[in-house]
């Protein structure tokens, strides 16, 4: 159901590869709330197709842009704000890559060039963007800006490795910017903290379907999916929300404030009980 959210807004949607990632339904979502886009990813995704599928359906144009490569990122604003009509009112930065998780180097065998292109690619590229489009003055009064984070950024959650700093710095930035960029022109910039997401980026962190289901099991929402997360985004894109910024906003079922999750007891079937265990309630039964 569309409520004309976006309507008349123009947004950059930077990260859609598939029709698994976070930004492909986002991209979807902001087109079905009214607003007009571009889209952009690398040069290598943009070649592997799905992208220019995605523009196709949604009629709407791609500028690829290595989001480390400030002339890149320029350029994407120059030319959205060429496309589109005028200044940006939302854009979304749902990027992440670490080349030491993809390479299997664990937290305490970190290669280092990896390490900086991991903080590169997945927390400073937040901030390039930013700084591009605050020189241009491409983003409109109280214009909103989100970067998608993992909790792992407060709490320690081993197979996420060198992600974890970066989300950090991710969402450092958008406190730093927030303020800057709020006090001088009313831009708003906020982290989202999403639930664990099958996706491609997702599918990368050791031990991703354990972590999904723990997740799942102690959030006593459940996961939030990719599809809710775009929802939560166009609010945050939305008037609705023009006082929200320099937050980080858990989107997460309730994951982030749980200690310990309760499960309603039930009987244990004595076949996948451990010898003592049958032998203790064999002898409670006696009694
Ligand atoms: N999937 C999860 O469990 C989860 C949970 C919380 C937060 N997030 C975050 O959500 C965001 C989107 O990830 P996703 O899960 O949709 O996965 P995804 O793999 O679909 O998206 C990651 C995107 O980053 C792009 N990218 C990588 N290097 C880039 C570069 N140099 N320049 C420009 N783009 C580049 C990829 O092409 C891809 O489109 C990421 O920031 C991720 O960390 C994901």
């Amino acid at each position: 159901m569309s409520y004309n959210l976006l309507k008349g807004k123009r947004g950059i949607i930077f990260g859609a590869l598939n029709e698994q990632s976070i930004a492909w339904k986002v991209a979807e979502k902001a087109v079905a709330e009214g607003a007009t886009i571009t889209l952009s990813n690398t040069p290598v995704a943009v070649r592997m197709g799905e992208v220019s599928a995605l523009a196709e359906k949604l009629n709407c144009k791609v500028i690829p842009a290595d989001a480390t490569n400030v002339d890149d990122l320029t350029n994407v604003f120059r030319e959205s704000m060429e496309i589109l009509g005028g200044k940006i009112d939302f854009v979304l930065h749902s990027i992440g890559m670490s080349p030491n998780v993809r390479k299997k180097r664990t937290y305490d065998d970190l290669d280092y060039d990896m390490l900086e292109k991991t903080l590169d690619i997945s927390a400073t590229s937040f901030h390039k963007m930013i700084q591009s489009a605050k020189k241009q003055n491409a983003i409109s009064e109280y214009g909103s800006i989100i970067a998608l984070t993992y909790v792992a950024a407060q709490r320690t959650f081993y197979g996420y490795n060198d992600m974890a700093d970066a989300k950090a710095l991710l969402e450092s930035i958008a406190r730093s910017f927030g303020y800057i960029y709020g006090r001088e022109h009313n831009v708003r910039i906020n982290t989202i903290s999403q639930s664990p997401t099958i996706t491609t980026a997702g599918s990368g962190v050791k031990g991703m379907d354990k972590l999904f289901d723990f997740a799942d099991r102690m959030s006593p929402l459940g996961n939030a999916s990719a599809d809710e997360c775009a929802d939560y985004c166009i609010v945050m894109f939305s008037d609705l929300t023009k006082k929200v910024t320099m937050q980080n906003l858990y989107h997460d079922g309730g994951f982030s404030s749980v200690g310990m999750s309760f499960v309603p007891w039930q009987p244990m079937r004595r076949d996948l009980m451990n010898i003592k265990t049958r032998m203790v309630i064999s002898f409670m039964d006696d009694k």
